[in-house]
């Protein structure tokens, strides 16, 4: 297993270029099954979380050529329709196949996927939606058995705004016999972006980015030549970066109209973030104010940008309060970010942050994605050498975060297969 060895103490400065969006591209793999024929991704990233997607979609009987940025999928000869627990368990977001298989086969068998370590994440979103465009929905054996002869439009109202459960139904609403409408839904760009690439294909959605999502169903939908967004969860873990060393960073091919709320609170603790031709440019300064920030639905403080922020409210004049809304274990980087120094305290679902005048190098454990890109953060402010264990966390969802940290500065490396 590898691992990063970071010195800290070197503020950043420089250009970063923004890849594709992981909780983008995902989706727009599985949205290919929906059409037959053959469909080009571009700006896609070169993720293990995409070679994992790429890898399902290829045992679909999907023909994938070419390398990450740009991709050939062909999908006119599927002939399976299950997501086995190899891949489900490798990455939930494999769960993504179940509407798009269901829409166009009138069946699908995917691996129920379990939990994770930020929380139990339960799909029953997803299944009440499907049974609601009239799938017979069972659970045999930890697979997820849907069947439809035809789906048909329903309306559904989401207990909660969730990102996968809304782009699981819209996908299989494309194709569904009527309208459906689909209330209380995720709001999130990813959803938006999903929508668009829809469209392109022939289907009939309205509404994506609101709250309401009204979906015309389609015969049949054709393939599609897509560009992905820019990651802006990649670039709010860059924003932090270079504000808590000090930087002077520009973020190109980055979209500040989908990062408000976490540029608005790195203003807010006293960084400068300006739009600057395609991208976004981020200067900062100690000493940081302290701020609250609790994690919400989009247009909210996004949970995925949570541990990154408590980084650099560990380096702020005073106490701030961190409220971790969306999952119910999204903390894992607390204890590891006490081994560095920093002063936390966990009271349920808050996470009180006492501001300290500096971290001290540690080896640390990666426990999640975005647990792993805050605790690197750490390393690049802390007085000394420290080590990142379990970094495919971090490969799962950064790409080449090495040479693009080195690239702005930094004194970081990877250390390959480091017992
Ligand atoms: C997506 O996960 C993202 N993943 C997550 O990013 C992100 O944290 C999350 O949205 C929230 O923004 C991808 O897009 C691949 P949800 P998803 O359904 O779709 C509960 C990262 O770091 N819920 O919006 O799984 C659920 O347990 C990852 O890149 C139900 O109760 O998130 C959670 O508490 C981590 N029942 C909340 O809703 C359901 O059927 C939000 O989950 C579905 C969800």
């Amino acid at each position: 297993m590898d691992s990063f060895v970071i010195r800290g103490g070197r503020s950043l400065h420089g250009t970063v270029e923004i890849s594709g969006a992981k909780n983008a591209a995902l989706p727009i793999f599985c949205v290919s099954l929906l059409a037959e024929g053959v469909h080009f991704f571009r700006n896609v990233p070169r993720l293990n979380d995409i070679d994992t997607i790429v890898e399902l979609v290829r045992y679909l009987g999907a023909e994938v050529e070419g390398e990450a940025p740009v991709l050939r999928v062909a999908t006119d000869r599927l002939h399976r329709f299950d997501a086995p627990y190899e891949h489900v368990k490798k990455m939930r977001a494999s769960v993504l196949a179940l509407g798009p298989l269901l829409a166009r086969f009138g069946e699908a068998r995917v691996s129920l996927p379990g939990g994770c370590a930020i929380g139990a994440r339960p799909i029953d979103q997803h299944l009440k939606g499907f049974e609601a465009l009239g799938a017979q929905v069972t659970i045999e054996h930890g697979y997820v058995v849907a069947k439809a002869q035809r789906l048909r439009g329903a309306e559904i109202v989401f207990d909660l705004p969730t990102v996968g459960g809304t782009e699981n139904i819209m996908m299989a609403a494309a194709l569904a016999d009527g309208r459906t409408t689909l209330l209380n839904c995720a709001r999130e760009p990813e959803v938006e972006e999903l929508a668009r690439v829809l469209n392109k294909m022939g289907a009939n959605v309205v509404g994506a980015g609101t709250d309401t999502i009204h979906i015309e169903g389609v015969r049949e939908m054709r393939p599609v030549d897509h560009a992905i967004i820019p990651d802006r969860i990649e670039a709010g873990t860059y924003m932090v970066a270079a504000a808590i060393t000090g930087g002077d960073v520009l973020l190109h091919n980055c979209r500040l109209d989908h990062m408000e709320s976490v540029a608005a609170k790195l203003v807010q603790a006293g960084a400068s973030v300006t739009a600057e031709g395609q991208g976004v440019r981020v200067r900062a300064k100690a000493p940081f104010r302290a701020c609250d920030a609790t994690t919400m639905p989009y247009p909210g403080f996004p949970t995925d940008m949570q541990a990154q922020f408590m980084v650099l409210m560990c380096l702020a004049k005073g106490e701030s309060v961190i409220t971790e809304t969306v999952f119910e274990n999204r903390f894992m980087h607390v204890p590891e970010l006490a081994r560095m120094g920093a002063d936390i305290e966990i009271r349920g679902r808050a996470a009180v942050v006492r501001g300290v005048p500096k971290l001290s190098a540690a080896t640390v454990m990666c426990s999640d994605l975005r647990a792993s890109a805050a605790l690197a953060i750490a390393g690049l402010v802390a007085e000394g050498e420290t080590r990142l264990l379990r970094v495919y966390h971090i490969d799962r969802g950064y790409e080449d975060i090495v040479a693009k940290l080195a690239g702005l500065g930094a004194d970081v490396e990877r250390v390959r297969g480091d017992a």
